[in-house]
């Protein structure tokens, strides 16, 4: 059932794509006809003097209004405040040395992933370490919240019981509760699940999450206090989602993996205050997260060297990351068959599938194939595609890469290009030289094999495999 939203006089109903604004809600945009892109928003408040002041800018200064006055950039001070490290050393050097005071940081990411748990821990370690601090959350009970402290207090987050706790759904009292005690560093958890009672929009859609946004952004300046902003992201990315606050916030952090997996990868898709480059890695543990500094020792030696795997050199931000791709090739009863990854992009899969057919000889017909980055690990990047087809290779083959007695897995990494080509990919140095630094001799990429076909004989030599030998 849809649920059409009624007009209060203090209700407007703003197009998303052309910016038509209506009085009441309808379903199609009455000027550009677009389908459901109508998001209520806070109408405008009526100045004296006759000009409409607010309503995110739209309202022309009436003539009268008092001009500004422009600075020279020279002349505007620039106080540099010190950052609000947080202790939680991967975080920090995301955000470019910690939290800025009056700054919003969203933090993004699916059900489940740890961001509850990550943004206790940074109230947890601040609070310990003498700031003052809020935790507002609209999702959970206050004795839920306790319950996760208590795992962190023992372990990651020396400090998180003695974090203030605001179990609140309603803007206004979330609002004056950040004025009144004015804390260094405030989460709010999630601003889906908080709404301002004077819009008629539930929780959660566009109009109230900007006005969420909106107006904790404004008290965050007033007050100095850095913001943590929670945004689940929905699988399709957008459905209200945090994405309709990227451009208003200093900071875009995305949480990813898979939540049944350990592994987590935290970036930083926008950064006003530091580098967009940068990835951090964590694993969930019983007691909370801890960074993992050595994330490629760990995959390297975890690769299980059997047919269908080739450890991949990818790179995360600005880092060089070795991680195990793993592929399973088999008959399948269905039509089509299946075509299931966990960790790379599904249609760059189907490319690499047709690519290896058409111009390496490996084809995988009818077959069910998975590919499985190992650990949870999420890569995005077109330099993923040969460990992919390198995987596959062996998997379809049933052969090992490398050789059945090489002792160390074959590293790979380069763009495949649609008439079989390997196209170079950023950073070559520092991927190789991430595979020799963990004793992967045996590198295929774009350098050492110019075509794919080239690339699977480099991979396989003249490997055979098991059942071939044997006839
Ligand atoms: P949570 O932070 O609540 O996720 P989100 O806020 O993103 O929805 O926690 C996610 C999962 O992590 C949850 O299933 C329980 C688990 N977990 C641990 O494994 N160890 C811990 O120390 C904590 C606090 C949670
Ligand atoms: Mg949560």
């Amino acid at each position: 059932m849809v649920s059409v939203p009624m007009a209060r006089p203090t209700s407007i109903f703003v197009c998303s794509d052309c910016g038509h604004i209506a009085a009441k809600w309808h379903g199609q945009c009455p000027s550009c006809e677009a389908w459901n892109t109508l998001a209520e928003e806070r109408a405008p408040v009526p100045r004296a003097g006759g000009g409409a002041g607010g309503g995110g800018g739209r309202g022309l200064r009436a003539a009268g209004s008092p001009a500004g006055r422009p600075v020279p950039l020279r002349e505007v001070s620039a106080d540099r405040a010190p950052r609000l490290a947080t202790g939680i050393g991967e975080l920090d050097r995301l955000l470019g040395g910690g939290l800025v005071p009056g700054s919003l940081v969203l933090l993004g990411g699916s059900p489940g992933i740890g961001k509850s748990t990550l943004t206790t821990m940074a109230l947890g370690l601040l609070q310990g370490a003498g700031r003052s601090t809020l935790y507002v959350s609209g999702e959970e009970s206050p004795a839920q919240i306790r319950l996760r402290a208590e795992r962190l207090e023992g372990g990651a987050a020396p400090g998180a019981l003695d974090v203030p706790v605001l179990a609140e759904t309603d803007l206004d009292t979330v609002v004056a509760t950040i004025a009144a005690e004015r804390p260094d560093v405030c989460v709010i958890d999630s601003v889906q699940t908080l709404g301002a009672s004077d819009l008629t929009g539930a929780a959660g859609t566009v109009g109230q999450v900007r006005e969420v946004a909106t107006r904790i952004m404004d008290i965050a300046k007033r007050n100095g206090t850095a913001v943590l902003l929670v945004g689940h992201v929905t699988k399709e990315g957008s459905l209200a989602g945090p994405r309709v606050l990227e451009h208003l916030v200093d900071c875009v952090l995305q949480f990813e993996g898979e939540k049944e997996r350990t592994y987590r990868t935290l970036r930083a898709l926008k950064n006003r205050f530091g580098s967009t480059n940068d990835v951090g890695v964590f694993e969930m543990r019983d007691s909370g997260l801890v960074e993992v500094l050595d994330a490629s020792a760990r995959f390297v030696a975890e690769a299980t060297r059997a047919p269908g795997s080739v450890v991949l050199a990818a790179m995360e931000g600005s880092r060089p990351l070795l991680v195990e791709v793993q592929a399973l090739v088999s008959p399948s009863e269905l039509v089509p068959p299946r075509r299931v990854v966990s960790g790379i992009d599904r249609n760059r899969l189907a490319l690499v599938l047709a690519v290896l057919s058409r111009h390496a000889g490996v084809s995988v017909g009818s077959a069910d194939v998975f590919v499985n980055v190992v650990g949870g690990v999420r890569v995005d990047e077109p330099g993923a595609d040969l460990a992919v087809a390198l995987a596959v290779a062996g998997a379809a083959r049933g052969v090992v890469a490398g050789g059945e007695d090489a002792r160390v897995p074959v590293a790979a990494f380069g763009e495949i290009g649609l008439t079989g080509e390997l196209r170079s990919v950023a950073h070559h140095d520092r991927r190789s030289e991430e595979a020799r630094k963990f004793g992967l001799t045996q590198l295929v990429t774009p350098e050492t094999a110019p075509t794919l076909r080239e690339a699977v004989r480099l991979a396989f030599g003249s490997a055979r495999s098991p059942s071939r030998r044997a006839a």
